[in-house]
């Protein structure tokens, strides 16, 4: 049997930083494959011999060809698809959106049959669903109708019918998940990231105003990432996507729980106190029975440690707080 050897689209990102330092944690071989060459995100969460360890690869997922070839030269038995653009990128330039986050993923899949790898594990959204009012339920289940309101949801949708008809017509088994708001050290672009930006403030002694509120789901980048590898891992017959619960709070709670972390930062993080066009949260009842039990760090943990990360990685000069929370 080929060693085990984990290909990560877009790892230059905030989930691939986590699941790239979990796999080397782990000494599993791993491959990075994004459009960037700024390692900022593992030079945050690792250390130096730690990213020695991972293979970087530079291309375009847009680029069918530049994929298989880079699937088949790494020799990579595990596929995890991340690359895309997030919601305000597909929104400012909706054709260039398209072609990352839809053609790249067709590309994955055709890597994925070019290669002999029987099952692709992917990230898909929330972004799928629409808003709360359009649901009976408050936490909505992984077969509740989808309903985007953004192209990037659009997108993501696109992805999770692509996924079923590589089942259907080439036997590729597919996972895709459905993170909602992912915060933790390196989540630093993307319309959601302002929650950790807030933490990052907080570390900073910095006031800062999160442009807005109600309840959503929020989930530990760490947590996310051993998720995304526990579902490559995973034998898995078809191809469905499933949601992530995490903490589902009001964003007074997020506050509160910086303001745990730091009291410093006590009335000095605001919100404007208008929802996300999402449910409120997500049932993951389907991940469950699929996966078994998947990581679920409390609201109280994640926050913390996100806020003494970012304290220890300013302490050493490592981010510039001006920067990372604009
Ligand atoms: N972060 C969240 O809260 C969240 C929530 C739901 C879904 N997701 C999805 O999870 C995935 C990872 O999220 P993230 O927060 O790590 O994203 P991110 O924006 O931090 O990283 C995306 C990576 O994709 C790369 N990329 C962009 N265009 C590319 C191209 N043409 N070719 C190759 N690489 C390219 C970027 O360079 C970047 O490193 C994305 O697909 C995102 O849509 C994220």
């Amino acid at each position: 049997m080929k060693k085990e050897h984990f290909f990560v689209t877009g790892a230059l990102g905030c989930l691939g930083a986590w699941i790239v330092k979990n796999l080397v944690q782990e000494r599993v071989q791993v491959t990075v494959f994004d459009l960037g060459t700024d390692t900022h995100r593992l030079k945050l969460i690792m250390d130096a011999p730690g990213i020695a360890q991972v293979t970087f690869v530079q291309g375009d997922i847009t680029n069918r060809e530049a994929v298989i070839r880079a699937v088949q030269q790494s020799g990579a038995t595990r596929i995890i698809h991340l690359a895309g653009l997030q919601v305000p990128a597909c929104k400012a330039n909706p054709t260039l959106g398209a072609r990352v986050n839809v053609v790249g993923t067709v590309n994955v899949f055709e890597a994925a049959k070019e290669t002999g790898i029987k099952q692709v594990t992917y990230a898909s959204s929330v972004a799928v669903y629409g808003p709360p009012t359009d649901y009976a339920e408050t936490l909505v289940s992984h077969n509740a109708p989808l309903r985007p309101r953004s192209l990037y949801g659009v997108y993501k949708q696109a992805n999770e019918n692509t996924a079923k008809i590589y089942w259907q017509d080439e036997g590729i088994a597919a996972i895709g998940l459905r993170p909602y708001i992912v915060y933790g050290p390196a989540r630093d672009q993307g319309m959601t990231s302002a929650p950790t930006k807030a933490m990052m403030a907080a570390a900073a002694g910095q006031p800062y105003h999160i442009p807005y509120g109600g309840t959503a789901g929020y989930q530990l980048a760490d947590d996310v990432a051993r998720t995304f590898i526990q579902a490559a891992r995973t034998p898995f017959e078809g191809a469905d996507a499933f949601n992530i619960k995490g903490a589902v709070v009001h964003m007074s709670e997020i506050v509160a729980a910086i303001e745990q972390a730091e009291p410093s930062a006590r009335g000095r993080i605001t919100f404007d106190d208008t929802s996300l066009p999402f449910p409120a949260g997500q049932d993951d009842a389907a991940l469950k029975q699929v996966l078994g039990s998947v990581p679920d760090t409390s609201l109280a943990e994640g926050v913390a440690f996100t806020v003494n990360h970012f304290k220890k990685a300013l302490q050493r000069g490592q981010i510039n707080p001006k920067e990372m929370t604009r």
